[in-house]
């Protein structure tokens, strides 16, 4: 199927039958389609879209197709042993024990990873504990895989990735099957959810979304990203799939083993801004902080005057709306290394002096460069900025683009 009969059939499903799939890769959609026409015995495009308008039942087949459902208790255990060892016992040891653990397990297929999340912090604290403390949410876009994951019941080979000693602690083996502990089970709610369209569940201290992001296009899994960074609490940790590249580029996290793909939201920022708003680490200081911060977020973002800011091994971190437009930058370019940024090719001034106050951090201005757009040609005065922090330890550079055009 080609790309164009790919699209006019993602377009019918959208309009017709309310099912948005357009976000979703062309080659795993070829290829996921490409199984279902095959097993129902049709070769081309045009004849599935007619078998599919005449089965009311082929859309819900055609999804569970697509929306691979393939899951394991301790799925690639490596990283769950470290997330065990390393993270959970961080998570807990910041938290007061009557505070609620929010952790979310968005895509959770049918349960099982949602049941480890369980089994690793039930250990980590005890039932009692576990049953006051923890909170998981476990969503997936799919009601069949939601409704096997509220039944709790595997066969021996789902449970083959449990660790024995769990596997005789927390599971009943009936005639039908283990099944997970009742009483665990009552801190874990599923519901379903689609990443693409829904609000995510928020103040998270933990969201685990693996082998989910991978089978979205890249504008949808930024988009993604940044709505979990603020789902996610200032020292929340985010656990992604073996697969998942685009976070560790996305500068949006930190990581805490790149291996693991485990990353944590990263309040470095804030410790330092609290130190310098005040010696005294109160919560109404925090929240102050949190509210002044936001402030200059919005300033920035608003700004007439473009700005970019640029880190300091040269990744674009930052452009505000009026650079976007003057520069056409788009989200794409975030994290791009400044050579790479489209703009740099026509703006050669800017070479040079980019590369130098990255070098050896000097203040450089350059006056009355040209520069044209669609709308026109203008005069901008540009000014590259050695930004540094309260110990003098170096950020990055703002650079600033000021309209000239008109002064004489
Ligand atoms: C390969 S499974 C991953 C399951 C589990 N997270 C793991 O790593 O073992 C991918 C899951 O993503 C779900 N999914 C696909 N599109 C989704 C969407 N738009 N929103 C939420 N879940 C989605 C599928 O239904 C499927 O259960």
């Amino acid at each position: 199927m080609g790309d164009r009969e790919l699209d006019n059939f993602l377009e019918y499903l959208k309009q017709n039958r309310g099912c948005d799939l357009t976000l979703y890769k062309h080659s795993t959609l070829q290829r996921r389609l490409g199984v279902r026409m095959h097993q129902i015995g049709i070769s081309s495009y045009g004849s599935y879209l007619d078998y599919l308008k005449h089965h009311p039942d082929e859309l819900a087949c055609l999804l569970d197709t697509i929306f691979i459902n393939f899951t394991g208790f301790f799925r690639d255990f490596d990283a769950w042993e470290y997330l065990a060892n390393e993270i959970i016992p961080k998570i807990i040891s910041r938290k007061k024990p009557h505070e609620p653990i929010r952790i979310w397990s968005a895509s959770c297929a049918s349960g099982e990873e949602a049941y480890t999340l369980a089994l690793l912090f039930v250990e980590a604290l005890g039932i009692e504990q576990y049953l006051q403390q923890v909170q998981i949410y476990a969503t997936d876009v799919d009601e069949a895989a939601l409704k096997q994951a509220r039944q709790q019941r595997y066969t021996n080979s789902e449970v083959a990735g449990v660790p024995p000693a769990l596997l005789s602690k927390y599971f009943e083996p009936t005639p039908q099957g283990y099944v997970f502990n009742p009483t665990l089970r009552r801190r874990v709610i599923f519901a379903r959810h689609n990443l693409l369209e829904d609000a995510p569940i928020s103040k998270l201290d933990l969201l685990v979304c693996r082998n989910t992001l991978m089978y979205f296009k890249h504008e949808a899994q930024v988009k993604i990203l940044i709505r979990f960074h603020f789902a996610l609490n200032n020292l929340g940790f985010i656990f992604l799939g073996k697969a998942e590249t685009l976070v560790s580029r996305s500068l949006l996290f930190v990581p805490a083993s790149i291996k693991h793909r485990i990353f944590s939201k990263g309040a470095k920022l804030e410790s330092n801004d609290v130190l310098m708003l005040s010696n005294k680490n109160s919560p109404a200081n925090k929240s102050t902080l949190l509210d002044a911060k936001n402030i200059w977020q919005s300033a920035f973002k608003t700004s007439p005057i473009a700005q970019l800011i640029i880190e300091p091994k040269g990744r674009l971190i930052g452009a505000n709306e009026s650079a976007k437009t003057l520069l056409n930058l788009s989200t794409n370019d975030l994290g791009q290394s400044w050579q790479q940024l489209p703009f740099i090719a026509q703006f050669g001034d800017l070479n040079l002096p980019l590369q130098q106050t990255l070098g050896d951090r000097s203040q450089i201005s350059i006056k009355n460069t040209q520069w044209s757009t669609a709308k026109g040609e203008y005069k901008l005065n540009v000014d590259l900025t050695p930004i540094f922090d309260f110990k003098r330890r170096f950020l990055g550079i703002s650079v600033t683009f000021i309209d000239v055009t008109l002064l004489k």
